[in-house]
């Protein structure tokens, strides 16, 4: 499968809200279709659900990307290699692929943590290393303090009716990847009729136009579904082509409508360009 830099696939699976019996059953699924990357979070509670999964695919270890996330309540040098622990364990691997930070602390000393998460790298007990939820100033502070090219990658919200021009340049120009979470923008994209006019013309769905919008402009996704049938179609995203000005169309959609935005943990968030000149 296509992946950026190399290094992370460019579809994975998300988890979010799957959990016991349907998580198991719907990572095992996605593996049967060809899906190489999952995405978890020691916050989804199903870690241990994602590892059985993978674990008892038949797939050697190796040849599936997971990445997983810590918390922010356990970024400080103590707690941090604790939790880095704590996954392992529920996932019953010795390393994951992606280790991210899951939401900004301004509690802890960025420094403090981006230490504790290049020492778990160093300790081997994942191969990369990047964030999530990262505004322009933030990841421009870490790449400061990790030096060049060892976060790889920062995994924020995007879909057709988020503008993320801004985040995506800077994290072009700090060597960042960029992973799009609420990818469909859970299911608003199935009654957009510009989407839907384009799906029809390629003789596609709205999820499988609106992921190829994201692809085409190197930007990983991880739609989450909870239907085996959903997994399959939001797989079939490589095999046709957007034109320019289909692109260009979806891209006019966008404004400034966040949907993940939780009181406490979200940062200043950087606002489209276009809202600023209003
Ligand atoms: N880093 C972060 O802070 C953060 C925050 C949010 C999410 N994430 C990650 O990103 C992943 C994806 O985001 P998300 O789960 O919030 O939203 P999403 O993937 O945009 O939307 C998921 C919803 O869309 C529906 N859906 C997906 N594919 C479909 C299809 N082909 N046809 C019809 N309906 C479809 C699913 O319903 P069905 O189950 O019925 O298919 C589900 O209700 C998460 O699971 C998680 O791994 C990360």
């Amino acid at each position: 499968m296509n992946t950026a830099t190399g290094k992370i696939p460019m579809l994975g699976l998300g988890t979010y809200q799957l959990s016991g019996d349907t998580a198991v059953e719907m990572v095992k699924q996605a593996l049967k279709v060809g899906y190489r990357h999952i995405d978890t979070a020691q916050a989804y509670d199903n870690e241990a659900e994602v590892g059985h999964a993978i674990l008892s695919s038949g797939l050697p270890r190796a040849h599936v990307f997971v990445t997983t996330k810590v918390w922010p309540e356990r970024f400080s040098a103590r707690e941090l290699p604790k939790s880095v622990d704590e996954s392992l364990n529920h996932l019953n691997f010795e390393y994951v692929d992606l280790l991210l930070l899951h939401w900004p602390n301004p509690e802890v000393p960025l420094a403090e943590t981006l230490e504790a998460l290049m020492a778990v790298q160093q300790a081997g007990k994942t191969r990369y290393i990047g964030v999530s939820n990262f505004t322009t100033d933030l990841m421009r502070q870490a790449v400061e303090i990790c030096g060049p090219g060892v976060l790889i990658n920062n995994q924020v919200e995007y879909h057709p009716y988020l503008n993320q021009d801004r985040v995506i340049k800077v994290a072009k120009s700090l060597d960042l990847t960029i992973t799009a979470y609420r990818p469909v923008a859970k299911g608003r994209v199935f009654a957009d009729d510009t989407i839907n006019r384009i799906a029809q013309a390629h003789q596609k769905t709205a999820a499988q136009v609106t992921l190829r919008w994201l692809i085409q402009q190197g930007v990983i996704v991880i739609p989450r579904s909870s239907q085996p049938e959903h997994i399959s179609e939001n797989f079939h995203v490589f095999g046709f082509q957007l034109s320019d000005d289909e692109m260009a169309a979806i891209s006019s959609l966008r404004g400034n409508q966040r949907l993940v935005s939780p009181a406490g943990l979200a940062p200043t968030w950087d606002q489209p360009e276009a809202s600023l000149t209003h």
